[in-house]
């Protein structure tokens, strides 16, 4: 399979509109070591160049649509419309949770050209609960419930969502708000190539490491994973915001508790910080935070970043 960072960032991209932070200025400032980056979302196909699917395309699978989605395509050729008047190569949408960052592309795809639209039973009714995702019109998007642990189809490749602790979009947050508990809420993908025997591992929200999660990472070829914050009090520390990652259902890349820590022994070939926030110092390439990540063995991702698996 093939695999194209769509978006390395997290909700709000990299720079923040608003973010006049240190991080942030290097990138409103076009320093080449802070590369901005558009919002959560990968592209995968299992169409080999030469071979195309079934209906003459190349056909492509999105793991979340963000709301940089139209950015996204005009920036991966392998994306854009065609050979039809009114075609896109994009024939399935994935979601792993409700949040906007990885919904709200959805709204630009609403042209009345089909495609499937998977996700956990939670996550579809949080889509028929808000009306404006009516736009994608029934008849036109094929809305398919993925059920948790089982393993469907999609454009050629073996899709299984799998749940991991995080919590519900901010958006549905109430007064009490359950932070790491496993649900359909927040999910993780496996995405498995028939053919050539690859296995992904797309994680792109996680607010703990559970055993039993590190065992089924451990089997993949390749991990993209939660990468939002590089500490925990991050924001508060910078003075940009008053929650912990652990409180928005992100575990933190460094520390104790960090992904650097519980998965330092991870037998994966290629393993990706995606998500990342506008705040995270990973995000500049000569930042001693962005050298402790590779010198663990973990690479940062750009938009664009490529994988074949
Ligand atoms: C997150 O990943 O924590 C969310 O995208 C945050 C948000 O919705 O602002
Ligand atoms: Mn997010």
């Amino acid at each position: 399979m093939h695999v194209i960072v769509l978006g390395a960032a997290a909700g709000g991209g990299f720079p923040q509109w608003n973010d006049g932070a240190p991080v942030a200025r290097r990138a409103w400032a076009g320093d080449p070591a802070a590369p901005r980056r558009t919002q959560s979302s990968i592209a995968v196909t299992a169409d080999p160049p030469g071979r195309p699917g079934p209906d003459g395309t190349r056909r492509w699978v999105l793991f979340n649509c963000s709301p940089d989605i139209r950015q996204q395509i005009i920036a991966t050729p392998g994306l854009h419309p065609g050979p039809g008047l009114r075609q896109s190569p994009i024939a399935d949408i994935v979601l792993t949770n409700g949040d906007i960052d990885h919904i709200g592309g959805l709204l630009t795809l609403r042209e009345r050209t089909a495609f499937g639209l998977w996700a956990s039973a939670a996550i579809h009714g949080i889509l028929r609960d808000n009306p404006i995702f009516n736009v994608l019109a029934d008849g036109v998007v094929d809305r398919r419930v993925l059920p948790l642990q089982e393993t469907a189809t999609i454009a050629g490749l073996e899709v299984t969502l799998f749940p991991v602790p995080g919590k519900v979009p901010l958006y549905l947050e109430g007064a009490e708000v359950e932070i790491g508990g496993e649900s359909e809420a927040t999910v993780g993908v496996a995405v498995r190539d028939p053919q050539t025997g690859g296995l992904l591992h797309y994680v792109p929200g996680c607010a703990a490491m559970p055993d039993h999660l590190k065992r089924r990472l451990a089997q993949g070829d390749a991990l993209l994973f939660d990468g939002t914050l590089w500490t925990d009090d991050e924001m508060v520390a910078l003075g940009v915001g008053q929650k912990t990652g652990r409180r928005m259902g992100h575990m933190s890349i460094s520390g104790a508790d960090g992904t650097l820590a519980k998965l330092a022994d991870l037998p994966v070939a290629h393993r990706l910080f995606v998500h990342i926030n506008t705040t995270n110092p990973v995000l500049l390439a000569d930042s001693p935070e962005r050298q402790a990540v590779e010198a663990a063995g973990w690479q940062v991702a750009e938009d664009g970043t490529e994988l074949q698996l």
